[in-house]
């Protein structure tokens, strides 16, 4: 386990937000029944690992306003010792883990209301744990039965996720080296897939998904990975045109592109990378001409990533790229659509690039944070979309600070369709990149896997 300090920090700084007589609930992750006696790899929750560093199911924080910490966590049991694993018990608790006190979350619902009596504000995430709100409940009711003997019940519940969110949304140096090792073991697991595939086909191979997709598993695990971030996209020919195709059975042809975009995680933070790369070795000229595109629409958002600009400017440099582009090799007609500008005020480029630059990166794939600038929510503007005729309310996007982590992935997916071009048909092409944000640009962590199509090619011979 790591230095308790980075959690008590934390801690600490949360406390701060909390109000004197706040206090926070803070439950990690369910465990979550697959069949009979089989149940879902247990993932932790991302803010209770955050605050605690603590890594087992069926625990639960307390942290009041004046900083106490308070655990609850599974009780020393050796028969389920036995079965399921080691637990560090509450005993052990306040030493290993920096916190005041620890209980058996057998006791949770008996302690609970005591430690809310008195308190004015109970803090605890909204967005992530159905049915707490029914158990905060369960506990204010015991509270309130004791305000005849002079209890005062809190008055107030508030959203832990906002305090939360932000504070992850910048990363400290701790985490910024773990998102690097992560990034690291990711861009070999890519390297290794992409070689795979040349090496099998060059042998006359059946080549499968599935095989690339176990070199990216195999790679990940050796790496001290404990599982990947989000299910691996290992998509062959057409099948990259699915935005959320997972690796599957299909063949992998020789001729055809591969999108994957697989990333793992390492130590609670995830990467995120997708490479798109000839199966067997060698683009063909329209695949490479559009790889080439979006390659360079992914540096110019590369070069809109820095502090001071927002978080918007990365995509609206994408674009304004992608449009040009798609007008130059003829995806687009320019005596249908018109000039650039018209391409991007009317999205005309929308059916071959239908999702966003970017998004957070942290402990999740998405990560939390606000998109919309803190210090701006109040300035509101209104625009008409141009393909649904929706009136669309607009904020300030978020200014970029040092710290901050996002992806960088633009994409073109080109489904047959009338006027498309059919030496484009089928070629779906993503590049995305984790970006650590600095005060002069952006640190990309992600490129131990080349993007350029000259040295993609290189290593798959
Ligand atoms: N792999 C999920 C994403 O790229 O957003
Ligand atoms: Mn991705
Ligand atoms: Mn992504």
């Amino acid at each position: 386990m790591t230095d308790t300090s980075i959690y008590a920090g934390r801690r600490a700084r949360l406390a701060a937000q909390l109000g004197r007589d706040g206090i926070a609930i803070v439950p990690t992750a369910p465990e979550r029944q697959r069949n009979r006696d089989s149940d879902f790899l247990f993932r932790h929750d991302s803010y209770f690992y955050y605050l605690t560093g603590f890594t087992e199911p069926n625990a639960w924080l307390l942290l009041a306003g004046d900083g106490r910490a308070t655990l609850f966590s599974a009780p020393k049991d050796l028969e389920r010792e036995i079965w399921d694993g080691y637990r560090l018990g509450p005993d052990a608790a306040p030493a290993a883990l920096g916190i005041d006190e620890a209980f058996s979350v057998a006791d949770l619902d008996s302690k609970l209301p005591k430690l809310l009596e008195n308190k004015s504000t109970v803090w605890y995430p909204f967005a992530t744990h159905k049915g707490l709100e029914t158990r905060v409940d369960g506990w204010l009711q015991s509270v309130r039965a004791r305000v005849r003997f002079g209890a005062l019940c809190p008055e107030e519940q508030r959203d832990l996720c906002g305090p939360l969110d932000e504070m992850r949304l910048v990363k400290d140096a701790h985490e910024q080296d773990v998102m690097r090792r992560a990034a690291q073991i990711s861009a070999r697991a890519h390297i290794r897939a992409m070689q795979l595939s040349a090496r099998m086909l060059r042998e006359g191979k059946d080549v499968r998904e599935y095989h690339l997709d176990a070199e990216l598993l195999h790679e990940f695990r050796l790496g001290g990975s404990q599982y990947p971030a989000y299910s691996s996209i290992v998509a062959a020919g057409a099948n990259a045109c699915v935005l959320h195709y997972r690796a599957d059975v299909a063949p992998v042809h020789a001729g055809d592109l591969v999108l994957i975009d697989a990333g793992c995680e390492l130590d609670s933070y995830a990467s995120d990378i997708t490479r798109t790369f000839p199966a067997g070795g060698k683009f063909t000229g329209p695949q490479r001409a559009l790889y080439d595109l979006v390659l360079a629409s992914q540096d110019a958002a590369v070069a809109a990533t820095k502090a001071g600009n927002r978080f918007n400017d990365p995509h609206e440099a994408t674009v304004k790229v992608l449009a040009q582009g798609m007008l130059d090799v003829g995806l687009l007609d320019a005596n249908k659509v018109g000039s650039v500008d018209d391409v991007i005020e009317k999205r005309a480029y929308f059916p071959f690039y239908m999702h966003r630059t970017s998004h957070w990166l942290g402990m999740d794939v998405h990560d939390s944070g606000s998109y919309v600038e803190p210090t701006q929510v109040g300035e509101v503007s209104e625009r008409k979309d141009p393909l649904s005729n929706e009136i669309i309310k607009n904020r300030p996007s978020r200014i970029l600070h040092p710290g901050m982590v996002l992806t960088i992935e633009p994409g073109i997916y080109v489904r047959p369709g009338e006027g498309v071009p059919e030496q484009f048909h089928n070629i779906g092409i993503r590049i995305e990149d984790d970006a650590i944000v600095t005060a002069t640009g952006c640190e990309l962590i992600s490129r131990g896997v080349p993007v350029n199509g000259d040295e993609i090619e290189a290593l798959m011979r």
